[in-house]
């Protein structure tokens, strides 16, 4: 069965593929559609995000299934920033690098409390008739004192999951793929396939 991403990260491409793999599914994703433009992400939360992304697919993808996602990174002492913006945090074409630079300077040399924080992943999918389907999830964890790692991308060299000594980055994608908001949101799509 095909199945049309709404999402050029190839951070949370891989992540799909791997997740979902032996499954019978192809991923298709937008470089494949062409003069394809994203929608501006303008929503207030991750449900409102991932549904403008996963609409605006479906309007040239009628006929196929179109799944879009939409994450980020809530840390507590920041009022749950970055949030939404998690993409943009440090400016419209911020990098992963200058993104967390700038959570990093924000919450460094303060308590846990306020280091304490969550990732968090909204999966709409909709079907070939049109059905939405709405699947979350959440891993909870904290802003690490160093960025460390190598593995993943975006905010995995800062982010250390509950229980565990180091971030996401040093864990490595199969730890990440057991535990990580998007596991659990792409295991709860997957029953609906
Ligand atoms: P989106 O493409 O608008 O959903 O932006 C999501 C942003 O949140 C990414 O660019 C990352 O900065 C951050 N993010 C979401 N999920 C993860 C993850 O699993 N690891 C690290 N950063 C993430």
């Amino acid at each position: 069965m095909d199945i049309w991403l709404a999402t050029s990260n190839s951070g949370k491409v891989n992540e799909f593929k791997s997740l979902l793999h032996g499954k019978g599914l192809v991923f298709h994703q937008l470089s494949e559609v062409k003069n394809y433009h994203s929608p501006a992400e303008t929503g207030e939360t991750f449900l409102d995000n991932a549904r403008i992304k996963a609409k605006s697919l479906k309007s040239v993808m009628p006929d196929q299934w179109v799944v879009a996602e939409d994450s980020g990174l809530q840390v507590k002492g920041l009022k749950d920033l970055p949030g939404v913006h998690s993409a943009r945090y440090a400016g419209d074409k911020a990098t992963d690098h200058e993104n967390v630079a700038k959570v990093m300077k924000m919450v460094n040399l303060r308590t846990p409390t306020e280091r304490s924080a969550k990732f968090v992943c909204c999966i709409v999918a909709i079907s070939p008739t049109g059905e939405e389907f709405v699947f979350d999830g959440v891993v909870e964890g904290s802003i690490s004192k160093k960025v460390a790692g190598t593995a993943g991308f975006g905010y995995d060299v800062c982010f250390i999951p509950e229980g565990e000594e180091k971030t996401f980055a040093e864990l490595g994608i199969p730890f990440k793929n057991k535990v990580s908001h998007r596991a659990q949101a792409i295991r709860k799509l997957v029953e609906i396939f």
